[in-house]
């Protein structure tokens, strides 16, 4: 923020919702109540995110704490811009080492709280020191591409968090759904999502594991590192799916090696294509907002030619609307590649 008072504050967000209102029209008639409504920079506000998650609107600061009033002025502008009454929260993720904040949310935004992508229920729940309420908005437009192309499929969702891409995938229709993370923590939200959709949980598996050993094993190749001596590990028979879900953080260590997408994406694309069929899809993203789309996408080129599996078709999937860019270059790249 550049010392804005709540009043422009307010009237940023009231410009930045109307300049969505057809995007949230289409996203209201799909049955979505989550989602961006002021995106920081791009939309005159550095530092400063909205989001709308459901009953709760979904305040964050990266930098600068707000302006005492700001809360209740962006509150009072989203309220009237939406024609609904949320539940004001501030996060403010520069302080998440420091957790004084001092900040209290209202007890009305306590527990947990449905909010809802093309009808399908996603537990949320505020989450102080800079943490994400379990769903994150930009990956919608990948979530809509997944469950519009699972039909009868068995998909493997790796680096799956709360399984929304997995539930995506099982609403439309997957015969078969793995989900693999090494938090038990996100997998059971992800198991409280299924519940509260009703959906086949036959159909529908969290495995606690790390992803490094597990895809390798998949994709029929060693487990290598540290870790593969000296720590126990989930074992699984080589085998493939139809898609494969490759959604790494931007940076993570494992005694069975480092997630690096920066300088070795290679080493987490290979054993994902091998445990793909030949013919089918990973769809693969990159956070990094440091890594541009062209080098990144030349390097599945290369990954997938060097193992023997060329990349037939690659497809960028742009998150949806409310994730502005000023120039087209989003932080979160996906690529939708057929091997
Ligand atoms: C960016 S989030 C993934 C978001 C998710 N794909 C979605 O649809 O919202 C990264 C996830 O990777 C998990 N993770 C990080 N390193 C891992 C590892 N080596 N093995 C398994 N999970 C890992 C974290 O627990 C976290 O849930």
């Amino acid at each position: 923020m550049n010392n804005e008072t709540p009043t422009d504050l307010a009237a940023l967000l009231t410009e930045s919702v109307a300049a969505r209102s057809s995007l949230l029209e289409q996203l209201h008639c799909e049955e979505t109540t989550c989602y961006r409504l002021l995106h920081g920079a791009v939309e005159g506000c550095p530092g400063l995110t909205v989001d709308r998650y459901g009953p709760l609107l979904w305040v964050q600061t990266f930098h600068e704490p707000l302006p005492p009033g700001a809360l209740e002025a962006l509150s009072q502008a989203a309220d009237q811009a939406l024609g609904q009454s949320l539940i004001p929260i501030w996060n403010h993720r520069a302080q998440a080492r420091h957790p004084a904040s001092g900040y209290a949310d209202p007890p009305e935004a306590d527990g947990w709280h449905l909010a809802h992508e093309a009808g399908l229920a996603y537990e949320i729940q505020p989450r102080r020191w800079g943490k994400d309420p379990w769903l994150f908005l930009d990956f919608r437009a990948t979530r809509r591409w997944v469950r519009a192309h699972s039909k009868d499929l068995s998909v493997l969702n790796l680096f799956a968090y709360t399984c929304g891409v997995g539930l995506a995938a099982l609403a439309g229709g997957a015969r078969e759904v793995w989900n693999v993370d090494f938090s038990a923590s996100v997998l059971d939200v992800g198991l409280r999502n299924l519940d509260h959709n009703a959906l086949d949980t036959q159909r529908f598996d969290t495995i606690q594991a790390d992803v490094i050993p597990t895809v390798r094993q998949l994709g029929g190749l060693p487990v290598k590192g540290r870790g593969s001596r000296r720590r126990p590990y989930a074992r699984f028979d080589a085998r493939q799916f139809d898609l494969v879900v490759l959604d790494p953080p931007t940076w993570a260590t494992s005694p069975f090696g480092a997630i690096d997408p920066v300088r070795d994406y290679g080493s987490l694309l290979k054993p994902s294509l091998l445990a793909t069929k030949p013919g089918g899809v990973v769809v693969a993203t990159n956070h990094v907002s440091t890594v541009e789309v062209e080098g990144w996408v030349d390097s599945l080129e290369r990954t997938a030619r060097k193992i023997g599996r060329p990349i037939q078709s690659l497809e960028l999937l742009p998150p949806d609307g409310d994730f502005p860019s000023s120039d087209g270059r989003h932080p979160l790249k996906v690529a939708v590649l057929r091997a």
